[in-house]
């Protein structure tokens, strides 16, 4: 079977609503809809995997950590509520570092698919805030937006008499974000400015001209990366 049909077949399969090209044959995933669908993606999608750098104080000082958290999508820019365990490597790294930066991905399912790698992934990085002083309207607003996407997680909210665990509310602002929709051909791949991604929660925005000087540049990566992308995909045997 020619690739391209497979690829269209792993397309119309997709098990959740994002917004793909009409006709992907002929027409590439924009950068506009790459946002919007980072957007679904965090919102369909309740795990991700949380990258951490282990501190300076570790005997793994410097090296990468990375492992399954869950995120809830309960801010309207974008950002993300996460709750904290002081007993997680996740959140002991994350609260050694100066900056409290982390890289959270999150991917499509990729059950059923023939190849994985035709489904969409995010990379969201950005730094993460403890919520410690804030009201009890907010608590709950975070507490029933957590709960409809983690229904267990009801036995670990912060504050939560007999909890395992003691656990705080953290919010992941993002600042950098690297979006890989699928195969490149069909597919946007390369980072999407954070103002587009904070604006795309409803719908895909119209008429987004990136700021970024980088344009060029990054549209070189982009053919270098897909030339390389396209020698791969002929390796691969369906
Ligand atoms: C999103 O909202 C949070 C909370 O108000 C804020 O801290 C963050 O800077 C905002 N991010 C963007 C990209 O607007
Ligand atoms: C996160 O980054 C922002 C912008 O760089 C900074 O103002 C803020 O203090 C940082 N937050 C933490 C908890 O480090």
């Amino acid at each position: 079977m020619h690739i391209r049909t497979i690829l269209n077949l792993s397309i119309i399969g997709s098990a959740i609503g994002l917004s793909l090209p009409e006709s992907s044959s002929t027409r590439r995933e924009t950068l506009n809809e790459a946002a919007h669908n980072a957007r679904v993606l965090i919102k369909e999608v309740k795990t991700g995997t949380m990258a951490s750098v282990y501190p300076d104080t570790s005997d793994l000082a410097g090296r990468p950590f990375a492992m399954m958290e869950y995120h809830a999508p309960c801010y309207s820019n974008g950002s993300l509520a996460l709750i904290l365990m002081p007993i997680s490597r996740s959140t002991q790294n994350i609260f050694q570092d100066p900056g409290h930066h982390i890289a959270y991905t999150v991917n499509m399912p990729t059950e059923g698919v023939r190849s994985p790698m035709s489904r969409g992934r995010v990379a969201l990085m950005g730094n993460v805030t403890t919520l410690r002083d804030i009201s009890s309207e907010e608590q709950t607003r975070l507490s029933k937006c957590y709960t409809k996407h983690h229904p267990d997680a009801q036995y670990w909210l912060p504050g939560t008499p007999d909890s395992p665990h003691f656990s705080l509310w953290a919010r992941l602002d993002i600042d950098s974000i690297y979006y890989v929709g699928g195969f490149g051909d069909t597919h946007y791949i390369g980072s999407i400015p954070v103002d587009l991604y904070a604006k795309s929660e409803k719908k895909v925005q119209k008429g987004y001209e990136s700021a970024s000087t980088d344009n060029e540049e990054e549209g070189t990566l982009r053919e270098v990366w897909e030339d390389d992308l396209d020698m791969d995909l002929n390796q691969i045997v369906f």
